[in-house]
């Protein structure tokens, strides 16, 4: 949403808060209230990344749980948490590539590269052909 759309979201809700007082009801309970912000950088996908930006507009603004996704890989992602700008870190690509991600986070590797070519093609090709490690390497 634009900040125009969200004000007349805003102005939509009052307005019904507003008519069911009107209608009779006591009062509104609104059941929103943010839990966590899970910000996608869209811009890594090809043009310059941008979460460094995203993320310094929104830690001293929020306080609660910050997900940061989009553009990142494990190493990029540790980077991230340590420097504590993130509380998590998610994964697209990365999971497509890899049916097994989180084994191998856990062991270091080795990673598939993802091949986005197919992504948006409509059918199953693209996502069933990546290989999970041998069960044997992946430790529990
Ligand atoms: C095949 C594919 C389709 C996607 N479709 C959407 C979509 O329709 N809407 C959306 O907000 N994000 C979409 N995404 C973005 C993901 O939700 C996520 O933000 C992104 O994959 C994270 O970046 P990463 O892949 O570099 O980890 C899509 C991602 C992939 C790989």
């Amino acid at each position: 949403m634009t900040t125009t759309e969200v004000y007349h979201a805003i102005d939509e809700y009052r307005s019904a808060a507003r008519n069911a007082v009107r209608a009779g009801f006591d009062g509104i309970e609104i059941h929103a209230g943010i839990a966590y912000i899970h910000a996608a950088d869209t811009n890594a996908w090809g043009g310059a990344p941008d979460m460094q930006r995203i993320l310094a507009m929104l830690r001293p603004n929020f306080g609660g749980t910050i997900i940061a996704n989009g553009g990142l890989d494990p190493a990029s992602g540790e980077t991230l948490l340590a420097s504590g700008m993130a509380d998590m870190v998610s994964f697209g690509r990365r999971f497509i590539a890899n049916p097994d991600l989180v084994a191998r986070i856990r062991r270091g590797g080795p990673y598939n590269e993802p091949n986005q070519h197919p992504f948006h093609g409509g059918g199953a090709r693209g996502y069933l052909g990546y290989t999970a490690l041998p069960q044997a390497q992946s430790p529990v």
